[in-house]
């Protein structure tokens, strides 16, 4: 049964005059160039989360790296982790190698074609899936995010919070209603489109609206009102101290983040959580390491970075500590390497800002 709001709302003219829109006016975009369901796969992983501004760079290093499916599979995962540096949500990344290695060993390397299954690929959500599916198949299937739904919202003056489960499906329902009416590839790049450029979060451009005359929040001037957005409790704040350890060989300490959690399978410098005002923290936490025996006196304070995840907030004191000798030896996960090779480790941004600042800077001296 067709949803309620939709029973008075003209969704075959909705569709052909958004679709015409896109068609004049889309941006060039660098996954628009072709239909290769692998290109269109890496780029909606990328864009989740992230803005189109940032994912271009990212989406044309990463494909010349892995242009295909079996590219990628064959690689590391630390190439890979590092060709995502800075992008932040790692374990796209991983899910990403994961489902790919699937794809070359269950589908001969082609991605499949069908819900079912490139749903069970590993990261592979509702909302990718019918990206995939519609983008590089033409098949009609909704591909609602934020994005749509906010476009959807304000269009059929919809109040329901989006940040709700019950909601997306709800909006899944109507955007395939919609979907099945058109050409499901451009119909779905079209509302991704008019949210990006035309139905924004903040003052929407109704004016030159392709679909204003379709749409209830304008009629009705509450477009500033709508989506309905439940408010995120806001990222806690983690107080931590770290430490730029240089050996007698001039080499720099780092570790690997454990396999699972925020952040996993990164390198950073080492450190821990810690409220207190005197170093006997990190001290103890290098002795965990192997490295008994430092004194606060070695600590010298270089920087403070601040760094703001979804949920989190990392404020971090940075110190740098110069011990004799070359101890610990290097085990799985912990390494001495020459400055000039840090940066071929991925690092998650705070510890980037650290090399930046703290060992790079101190190379320029
Ligand atoms: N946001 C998510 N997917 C997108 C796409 N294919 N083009 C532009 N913006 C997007």
């Amino acid at each position: 049964m067709s949803d309620q709001a939709l029973q008075t709302f003209n969704e075959q003219r909705f569709c052909d005059d958004l679709t015409a829109w896109y068609r004049e006016n889309k941006r060039d975009l660098p996954w628009r160039k072709e239909k290769d369901p692998y290109k269109i796969w890496v780029s909606e992983i990328m864009l989740q989360q992230t803005r189109v501004d940032t994912v271009i760079p990212y989406f044309e290093r990463f494909i010349s790296l892995f242009p295909t499916p079996e590219a990628l599979a064959d690689a590391e995962e630390e190439t890979v982790l590092k060709a995502w540096e800075g992008l932040g949500y790692y374990s796209r990344a991983r899910n990403l190698q994961a489902a790919v290695r699937e794809v070359s060993g269950t589908y001969g390397g082609r991605v499949p074609d069908t819900k079912k299954e490139v749903s069970s690929l590993k990261g592979v959500g509702p909302y990718t899936a019918g990206a995939i599916l519609s983008i590089a198949y033409d098949k009609p299937e909704p591909a609602v995010d934020g994005n749509v739904m906010r476009v959807l919202s304000r269009n059929l003056a919809i109040y329901d919070d989006i940040s709700k489960v019950g909601t997306r499906k709800r909006f899944e329902g109507i955007a395939e209603s919609l979907v099945t009416r058109t050409v499901p590839s451009d119909f779905n790049q079209a509302l991704m489109e008019l949210g990006a450029l035309i139905c924004t979060p903040r003052s929407p451009s109704c004016l030159i609206c392709p679909v204003q005359e379709h749409c209830r929040a304008r009629e009705e001037g509450v477009q500033d009102l709508l989506p309905v957005k439940a408010k995120k409790k806001p990222p806690v704040a983690k107080s931590m101290k770290a430490a730029v350890i240089e050996n007698g060989n001039g080499d720099i300490l780092i570790e690997r983040r454990p396999d699972t959690g925020l952040l996993a399978k990164l390198w950073q410098f080492p450190n821990c959580e810690d409220q207190s005002e005197d170093l006997s923290g990190i001290i103890e936490y290098l002795a965990g390491l192997g490295i008994p025996g430092v004194t606060a006196e070695e600590f010298t304070y270089v920087q403070h970075v601040r760094h703001v995840f979804s949920h989190i907030v990392w404020e971090i004191d940075v110190y740098k500590v110069k011990i004799p000798g070359s101890l610990p030896q290097d085990r799985d996960g912990l390494r001495w390497v020459k400055r000039e090779d840090v940066d071929f480790f991925p690092f998650p941004v705070p510890h980037q800002k650290i090399i930046d600042y703290t060992l790079k800077g101190d190379m320029n001296e």
